[in-house]
């Protein structure tokens, strides 16, 4: 292989988790700090980005055939970089099998991009999978110009491990990013245009500040109560939650935070105790259904969101019908759904009981069906409503713009507005993942 020349122009490509759309633009502004520039759209660019996700299947193939994909018409290629989960979980594999990767990068060291690429263009093939005690944060470039909605990544890894899932494994333990870089960050990125800041974290709940002694550590609802003083910061939200680290304190912060978005991301998983029991999920239906309790009768008009597997090893069609049975009790504004997949070295992998692939598209069709039905009742509900709009893009049609309502649905409308706008809207028709919108 010969070496690739420095490169000029760079492209990053995000898949998986928004913590990685996150990863993705922090990588951008640093590259951009480098003197390398975003390639122009449908132009080759010198060095590609694949930031990767190993969360379900075939991740690992799906990388491989991106990378073979990169190769030039004249049998040239771009310098190419993994980074993501998948270069965590898999880096040595990948230099193995692909030639043509010039460097992998794992999600806890990106920071050290600049040497990596350095190397790579004098000809080596540079592997980085640290997990340092010091954070990447702190050596990273200023914010750059974001669009009205921004993420933030507040806290990262997880220390739940969860049967079935490599997040524990690709990022690491829990940790949480200091108070006042926080806010100093989310104080940046207003200034740089954004109008609404999501809080990441793979257990974003679990954020406690760093700097303070045990006994007095400020949980999440005291860093949203912080940004809620920045002025011109009118919308906070947070994902992804866990069940268990749903604290009082932020369930209060739901009623007390005007800029706290009435929607609550909290993945169940499985109706059935069983099941979550050996899913290790350490939660119960029962305690589950009580957090929601709890968050409706502080906040009633909270629109819910849940995560759930289907086919999870050993589960039995009565313990599927408990998962269908939930979804249609909760009532949920939208879900994520998914079929198991048995992921390499997690304990779910090697459990019996593993359920066929034809049973798991029959049952996720069912769940997702019943999910469908449940996001067009609640969207119907919300007919009639008037309420603010976030407008973030332009629409289909011409004159169309789209935006997100406070529940976080998509909502489309007609008008002389611009991105970045907070308007009145009137809700008038439920679509089932959208709703047809007026300007009042
Ligand atoms: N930390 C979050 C989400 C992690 S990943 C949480 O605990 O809720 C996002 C979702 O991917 C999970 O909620 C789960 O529904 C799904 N998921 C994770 N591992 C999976 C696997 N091996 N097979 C199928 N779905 C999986
Ligand atoms: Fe994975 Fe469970 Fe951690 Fe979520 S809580 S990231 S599902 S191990
Ligand atoms: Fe995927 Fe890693 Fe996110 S596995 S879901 S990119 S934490």
């Amino acid at each position: 292989m010969t070496a690739p020349a420095s490169p000029r122009t760079y492209r990053v490509k995000s898949f998986g988790c928004q913590m990685n759309v996150y990863d993705g633009e922090r990588m951008a502004e640093l590259l951009d700090r480098q003197g390398i520039a975003p390639a122009a759209d449908g132009e080759d660019a010198d060095l590609v980005v694949l930031n990767t996700c190993h969360i379900r299947e075939r991740a690992t193939e799906k990388v491989f055939s991106d990378i073979g994909r990169l190769k030039r018409a004249d049998g040239t290629s771009p310098m190419i970089a993994v980074a993501g989960c998948v270069a965590q979980a898999e880096g040595q594999e990948i230099m193995r099998r692909a030639p043509s990767v010039n460097l992998v990068v794992g999600p806890q060291v990106y920071h050290r991009l600049p040497e990596l690429i350095d190397a790579a263009s004098k000809g080596e093939r540079a592997i980085d999978t640290d997990m340092p005690a010091e954070t990447k944060f702190a050596a990273l470039p200023a914010r750059r110009k974001v669009g009205p909605a921004a993420f933030l990544t507040v806290q990262e890894g997880c220390d739940k491990f969860c049967t079935y899932c490599v997040v524990p494994y690709t990022r690491g333990a829990e940790i949480s990013r200091p108070f006042a870089d926080l806010v100093g960050e989310a104080q940046r990125l207003v200034d740089a245009g954004a109008k609404e800041i999501t809080l990441l974290g793979q257990n974003v709940n679990a954020w406690r500040d760093s700097g303070a002694r045990d006994a007095d550590r400020r949980g999440l609802e005291k860093l949203i109560e912080a940004l809620a003083l920045i002025p011109g910061l009118p919308r906070i939200r947070y994902t992804t939650s866990h069940p268990n680290d749903m604290t009082d304190g932020l369930i209060a912060a739901h009623r007390d935070i005007p800029q706290l978005m009435p929607f609550l991301h909290l993945p169940v998983q499985a109706g059935s105790d069983r099941v979550l029991k050996a899913m290790n999920r350490s939660h119960s239906v029962a305690s589950y259904l009580a957090v929601l309790d709890k968050i409706r009768a502080v906040r009633p008009d909270i629109a819910l969101s849940g995560d759930f597997i289907v086919g999870f090893p050993g589960e039995s069609d009565a313990e599927f019908e408990e998962t269908v049975r939930l979804v249609e009790q909760v009532g949920y504004a939208q879900c994520f759904s998914f079929k198991y997949s048995p992921r390499p070295g997690t304990p779910a992998a090697a459990m019996d009981g593993q359920v066929s692939a034809a049973l798991m598209d029959e049952r996720l069709q069912r769940l997702q069906a019943a999910i469908s039905a449940g996001q067009l009742v609640f969207n119907e509900r919300s007919v009639g409503r008037t309420c603010t709009v976030l407008v973030e893009r332009k629409g289909k049609y011409p004159g169309q713009w789209l935006g997100k309502t406070p529940w976080l649905q998509s909502a489309h409308f007609t008008g002389d507005v611009r991105i970045g706008d907070l308007v009145e809207v009137r809700l008038n028709e439920a679509l089932g993942n959208s709703l047809a919108a007026q300007l009042v």
